[in-house]
């Protein structure tokens, strides 16, 4: 059965100290970061009081029921057959993608990523070791802005792994633009990958926050290549809003996989969180009615933006997102000469993510965080559009 999730009130949210409802002060609408306003679903916050009435804080233990639970949600929630014996824990997505990409390149070697992208990927890639190289989703730029959905350009992927990248760090669903990729699209990334010798990293993290009538494919399970070379990273941290907690999953479908992963120092696991651990299990495990019910929040709230921009804002682009809870929106054409998110947070004190650092395609745009309020997000859209 479906809960009913709403956000929580606003003195609590700004009783938070999270980054954001502290990062500004409180004259400001904080629609940046990727946290959430929902209150914690209630069988994790049971799970987590009963930790702390245990004491139950120490260092996670070797051995969690984490792969297996997390296993059964992937076959449960997607038809995914995991072996949880190819499932390991780490502190976040972010490590996990970083350990494995340590492993898989050379200094020097081309990690390829497809912006506009989540901006951090720019970082992880030279963290460990790799040079980013760019491939633009097919439209991305203003001159193929109509072109269908922002999707994978497969031929420019295929010439950036004939000229020598070693990797690519795919985002699936992906952030900013919320789509998970197709099926077809993964199989014909796994045939490329496989004829180049380029091993996959997914990151998979916004997966469970795809929404009913949308199809999120995990990229291991779509062909024997996919799962040959392939690694995926994944949490419950966006979805039922831990991050705090730190703990992710890295997940292998394959020997050679498994064993690269379970060759990692002993403390690339020990770094998970206790308490991430715990909460993931409940998230994982009993926390799909509350999941249900904070995707129908998300559907009104990304289906009443659209509303509110066409009426308020009708020339910002934006495409609804399939899964996640992030508006990835185009203020080119409004003419603007100043980058808009530090515009709308200098002249209507609402704090948007700036679109630049996404990569050159996310230039004139900025991303919305819609994991909030009805009413919040009523407020953000009027205040923004006194500026037109
Ligand atoms: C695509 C993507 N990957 C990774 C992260 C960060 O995850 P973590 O905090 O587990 O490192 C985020 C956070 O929003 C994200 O959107």
């Amino acid at each position: 059965m479906t809960e009913t999730v709403s956000a929580a009130p606003l003195d609590v949210l700004r009783s938070r100290t999270s980054e954001k409802w502290s990062e500004y002060p409180d004259d400001v609408l904080p629609m940046f970061v990727a946290e959430m306003d929902v209150p914690l679903a209630p069988v994790i916050r049971t799970a987590l009081h009963a930790a702390i009435d245990r004491g139950d804080a120490g260092y996670v233990a070797s051995r969690t029921r984490l792969p297996q639970v997390f296993a059964d949600f992937a076959a449960r929630r997607w038809g995914w057959q995991v072996d949880p014996a190819g499932v390991f824990t780490t502190a976040d997505v972010s490590m996990g993608i970083v350990e494995i990409l340590r492993r898989v390149v050379t200094p020097g070697d081309g990690v390829v990523i497809t912006p506009p992208i989540y901006p951090p990927f720019f970082e992880l890639i030279p963290e460990a070791g790799g040079v980013v190289v760019e491939v633009p989703l097919v439209g991305a730029t203003a001159a193929d802005d109509e072109a269908g959905p922002l999707r994978l350009d497969l031929d420019a992927l295929e010439a950036a792994f004939r000229a020598g990248a070693k990797a690519f760090l795919l985002c699936n669903p992906h952030n900013p633009v919320g789509r998970p990729h197709t099926a077809d699209e993964l199989r014909a990334v796994a045939s490329l990958a496989a004829r180049y010798g380029v091993t996959v990293v997914s990151d998979e993290i916004h997966a469970p926050l795809t929404q009913p009538g949308e199809r999120f494919v995990p990229y291991l399970s779509v062909s024997d290549e996919a799962a040959a070379q392939g690694y995926a990273v994944l949490s419950a941290s966006k979805a039922w809003n831990l991050a705090g907690l730190k703990c992710a999953v890295m997940v292998t479908a394959a020997a050679a996989t498994r064993d690269l992963v379970a060759g990692m120092p002993v403390e690339v696991f020990w770094r998970t969180g206790q308490f991430g651990v715990l909460a993931s299990i409940a998230a994982f495990e009993e926390g799909e009615p509350w999941l249900d019910g904070l995707l129908d929040l998300l559907d009104g709230n990304r289906r009443s933006l659209g509303a509110l921009l066409e009426t308020h804002l009708p020339e910002v682009g934006y495409r609804m997102p399939a899964a996640g809870y992030l508006a990835w929106l185009d203020f080119s054409h409004l003419g603007w000469t100043e980058a808009p998110a530090r515009r709308i947070l200098r002249e209507t004190r609402v704090a948007l993510q700036e679109g630049a650092p996404f990569g050159a395609a996310g230039r004139g745009h900025a991303r919305l965080n819609l994991a909030c309020s009805p009413d919040l997000l009523t407020e953000a859209i009027m205040r923004i559009s006194a500026l037109r």
